[in-house]
């Protein structure tokens, strides 16, 4: 029952009304006995957002698009790979000082932990999300990335961001299908733009992911034939560590899956 005990954990972002975070992570608290709630607000002003946290003792934050990278300077101290990634997505409230992860990379990595990486792969976007997902690539051994965004200014400051880790290749759009693997980082879906590739133009034998969790983009390219992988597993294994890092629960992966797929 929420009591003046109670704890609140929240995720911030816009838009925010289609997260699934608080289903799962509510839905944790209550597998495991924690006195805590977790809610979501769309946010217009993320140093409000942030003071309120502070304010309110709230114990912990995800932080969505579009504030994953202009959250940072709003904290206290951040955790070393989220340092090099360059955007966060999980903060921890310790007594009033607010710690950033960023455990997007975690849940891609799970992703393509068993995926043969060694092909060709094509990253599309150029955002926060886009630079964990290449961090994930730079931990799985892969040594070079190609790389498409909008604006390409974008995807050069990634460039040079990583340049001492892993070597991101510029490509243009026309080139993203020749790659054997390609990766949708992009907004575009969730924020309802136009799919940003053409599946006709993909080769069969191509693997294409989106890190969007129950992607329309996949669907569609079930429908023609390509093989794909959505954002559920990433999803899920972001929230795992967020957890953790909040609880030091390691929450049951199966019944995450469930509660995910389950009915809404
Ligand atoms: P996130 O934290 O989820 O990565 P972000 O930092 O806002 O969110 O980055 C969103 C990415 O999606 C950017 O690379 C953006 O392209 P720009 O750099 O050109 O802004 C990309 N994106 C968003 N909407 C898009 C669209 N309709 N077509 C192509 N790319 C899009």
């Amino acid at each position: 029952m929420i009591g003046p005990q109670t704890k609140l954990y929240a995720i911030i972002g816009k838009p925010i009304k289609h997260s699934l975070s608080p289903k799962l992570h509510n839905a944790m608290f209550e597998k495991y006995g924690i006195d805590a709630v977790y809610l979501a607000f769309e946010v217009n002003n993320i140093k409000q957002a942030v003071e309120g946290v502070k304010g309110l003792g709230i114990k912990g934050l995800n932080v969505t698009l579009p504030f994953k990278n202009e959250v940072i300077k709003f904290l206290d101290s951040i955790e070393s790979q989220a340092k090099i990634i360059g955007s966060i997505n999980t903060i921890k409230n310790s007594n009033g000082t607010l710690l950033g992860y960023n455990t997007d990379y975690l849940g891609f990595f799970e992703t393509i932990k068993d995926i043969d990486c060694n092909k060709s792969i094509c990253i599309l976007g150029s955002g926060g999300a886009s630079a964990a997902c290449i961090y994930a690539f730079y931990k799985k051994g892969v040594k070079s990335l190609n790389i498409y965004n909008r604006t390409f200014a974008n995807a050069f400051k990634l460039k040079e961001q990583f340049g001492d880790l892993i070597t991101l290749n510029l490509i243009e759009k026309k080139d993203i299908y020749k790659n054997e693997i390609i990766v949708n980082t992009t907004s575009a879906g969730i924020l309802g733009s136009e799919d940003i590739i053409d599946l006709n133009l993909l080769n069969k034998n191509s693997l294409l992911i989106d890190i969007v969790y129950k992607s329309e983009l996949i669907k569609k390219a079930a429908a023609v034939g390509i093989n794909g992988i959505d954002g559920t597993k990433m999803f899920i294994y972001q929230a795992y560590h967020a957890f953790k890092i909040w609880t030091d629960i390691e929450f049951d992966i199966n019944h995450a899956f469930e509660v995910i797929n389950g009915p809404s």
